[in-house]
């Protein structure tokens, strides 16, 4: 009977085939163990010489690695094996031998061969278990967003304009013009409200950031949400218990993956509500306390997010910047127009920022003026400001980084880990 592994313990004591690759190999005398993958999970088969035919025990020796392979035998109980269970095989089928031997071969590859072999790479164990807890993620946020009465509304990647940064566009040819890769679906999510009240997006953004941090990608998979009638205040109650949904939906389905990780999970299983607020103000007097030269009209770099969480285990919200170090779109606080109100989520560990998220000016005439004071094109944002035109509302979103997210989740270095394909500014291949 065919079967995928995810389903091996339904099939103890019953002679199976699995149809996948072989991931690994040693043999000792009489036997040999062949690591094996069908994409569902991981499982050893041992070929016991005085099970098989002479020729099936003598493929097994010549096995390549990565072969993709057909494989019957008997799931037996092995309580020593991470999935409890191990095949004990009777026949091997070869579907295709690998050609040369897998680059991928030893434990001690540096980062640049495996990014280079990047197409290869993600068929190791680690690899798939951060796409796996990626995944997770991703059907987590549909559902979570769903369940609070969010329809997905796809906004543009062309684009006129800039929605953040504009030093950070990524400009293309379009006919005989030119058009900007977009930064956030968030400006065309706002038309949005207007007809469903509650939205978000969720695909692929760009920034030509020249930045070499682990936390920087020039493509990375943006959501973001939106909503007609909430404030600041409820703007980060709909974030913390998004990300509280996220991660117990993280510990629901991929403690295997996580423990493939060494992720220490207790750390994501203490988890708290409400998550800490501090101003911008507060994390800046507290920074100052613990050596940064941060001072009050500054945005907060990699290494402040760095020092305000590296001893948490749940994130914290830092709100209200300086307007000036923020973007035009976002509303100012009436009691104090210096500040912004929005607010940055910095996860915990150390990670930093995984979400910004805002109130957002609502009134014409204010975000006709900041359109002008940020030297941005008024006609270009004509249709933006058109919202504030027709039954203007107060309105608040937020968008996330996913593979910030899948990064803290699964306790690695680098953010490029958590895109199968990374692009960065050193790297667009393969
Ligand atoms: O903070 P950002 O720039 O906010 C916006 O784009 C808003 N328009 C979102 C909104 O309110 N709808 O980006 C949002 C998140 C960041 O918090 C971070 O997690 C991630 O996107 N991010 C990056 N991730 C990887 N590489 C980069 N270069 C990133 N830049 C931002
Ligand atoms: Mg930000």
């Amino acid at each position: 009977m065919d079967i995928r592994l995810i389903d091996a313990k339904n099939h103890l004591d019953s002679p199976v085939r699995i149809s996948g690759w072989l991931a690994g190999k040693r043999s000792s005398g009489k036997l040999h163990f062949l690591q094996i993958r069908d994409g569902s999970d991981f499982i050893q088969g041992v070929v016991f010489q005085g099970n098989v035919s002479p020729e099936v025990f003598e493929r097994a020796g010549s096995l390549s690695l990565e072969s993709s392979i057909r494989i019957t035998g008997t799931l037996v109980e092995e309580k020593r094996s991470p999935t409890g269970v191990e095949l004990q095989v009777t026949d091997i089928e070869v579907v295709r031998a690998s050609l040369e031997d897998f680059p991928i071969n030893k434990a001690d590859h540096g980062p640049d061969f495996l990014l280079e072999h990047r197409h290869l790479w993600l068929r190791s164990k680690k690899q798939w278990a951060i796409q796996r807890v990626r995944n997770t993620i991703i059907y987590a946020t549909y559902e979570f967003l769903a369940d609070q009465g969010f329809i997905k509304i796809d906004a543009p990647i062309f684009t006129p304009t800039s929605c953040e940064d504009t030093t950070e566009l990524f400009e293309v040819s379009y006919f005989e013009d030119k058009a900007y890769l977009s930064q956030s679906g968030q400006l065309y999510i706002e038309a949005a409200i207007f007809s469903f009240g509650r939205v978000f997006d969720f695909g692929p953004v760009f920034r030509s950031e020249k930045s070499k941090t682990r936390r920087h990608l020039t493509e990375f998979w943006m959501m973001d949400a939106e909503m007609a009638f909430v404030d600041h205040k409820g703007n980060m109650e709909m974030q913390e218990q998004l990300v509280y949904f996220i991660v117990q939906k993280v510990l629901e389905k991929n403690i295997y993956e996580l423990t493939i990780l060494e992720r220490d999970i207790e750390k994501l299983r203490s988890l708290q509500l409400p998550f800490l607020r501090m101003t911008h103000k507060e994390a800046v007097a507290l920074l100052q306390t613990m050596g940064s030269s941060i001072t009050e009209n500054d945005d907060l770099g990699a290494e402040d997010e760095t020092l305000l969480t590296k001893d948490r285990t749940s994130p914290i919200f830092i709100e209200k910047y300086p307007y000036a170090v923020k973007a035009f779109y976002m509303k100012k606080d009436p009691e104090n127009p210096f500040y912004a109100l929005c607010s940055d989520m910095l996860a915990p560990e150390g990670y930093g920022e995984i979400f910004g998220g805002s109130q957002r000016e609502d009134d014409y005439e204010e975000l006709l003026k900041e359109i002008r004071a940020h030297n941005l094109s008024e006609s270009d944002f004509q249709w933006y400001l058109d919202l504030r035109k027709f039954g203007s509302v107060p309105h608040s979103g937020f968008g996330f980084g996913l593979e910030r997210i899948v990064t803290w989740m699964c306790g690695t270095h680098h953010v490029r880990e958590a895109i199968p394909f990374p692009r960065t500014m050193y790297r667009i291949t393969p």
